[in-house]
């Protein structure tokens, strides 16, 4: 697990760099389009190959990570991302429909080394819950390998269910029926994202390129 950085020590450079902005220890989480297919390659090919493992159950290569991405399809599947302030994803989650039976839809994740531990992980899988809830989906899966520690602690604190099966496991999240509030909910989220990568984007803008 990252060292957690100590207080005393000063400004921490890792959350200085993945700028997970906090209100009450939410990090803003923005819908992404095929706009930002171009940030979420770069997001993927910087995991190195133990990640890339984690992330797809086999080691990735470049050609197949580009050829994932071109193949998203962001109208019918859902990409959620967190920003830093200099516009780097950090993290993203896809939420496939694509290949589910119907009802369900299965979630993937990847938070860049430097912006681990901090909770973000957690807060894309319960965005994913959300919009799965609001898009009258029954079922959350993921698959992942039995001895990632983070992920099987996502699944297990969420309530998932989860089967192991030679090193490998499912797990699947049983979702509640849609409300007001939970609609809600949702769309003062994205709000909230959407101003702060307005506002990001703003101060990105008037820096001078050598700080960008
Ligand atoms: C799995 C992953 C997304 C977790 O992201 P994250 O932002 O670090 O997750 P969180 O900060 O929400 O941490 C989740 C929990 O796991 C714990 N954790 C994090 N890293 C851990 C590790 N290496 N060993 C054990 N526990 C760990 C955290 O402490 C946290 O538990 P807590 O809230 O009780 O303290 C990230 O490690 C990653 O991108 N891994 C590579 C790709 C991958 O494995 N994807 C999942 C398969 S789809």
């Amino acid at each position: 697990m990252p060292e957690r950085h100590s207080p005393a020590a000063g400004p921490d450079p890792v959350a200085a760099r993945v700028d997970a902005r906090r209100d009450g220890g939410r990090v803003p989480i923005r819908a992404l389009g095929a706009d930002d297919r171009a940030a979420l390659l770069g997001h993927l090919l910087a995991l190195d190959s133990s990640d890339r493992y984690l992330r797809f159950g086999y080691v990735a290569s470049d050609a197949q990570i580009r050829r994932y991405v071109a193949g998203i399809d962001f109208a019918r599947d859902e990409v959620f991302g967190v920003f830093n302030r200099r516009l780097e994803l950090v993290a993203a989650a896809h939420i496939a429909l694509a290949g589910a039976a119907p009802g369900e839809a299965e979630f993937g994740v990847s938070v860049l080394a430097q912006g681990r531990a901090r909770g973000i992980g957690t807060q894309l899988f319960e965005r994913a819950a959300v919009f799965a809830r609001n898009r009258g989906l029954h079922t959350l899966r993921l698959q992942c390998l039995s001895r990632n520690a983070a992920m099987m602690r996502i699944a297990r604190r969420a309530g998932m269910l989860v089967r192991h099966c030679d090193g490998e496991s499912e797990a699947t999240l049983q979702i509640p029926p849609h409300s007001l509030l939970s609609h809600l909910g949702e769309w003062l989220n994205d709000a909230a994202a959407e101003v702060d990568f307005a506002i990001k984007l703003g101060l990105h803008r008037d820096l001078p390129p050598q700080a960008r």
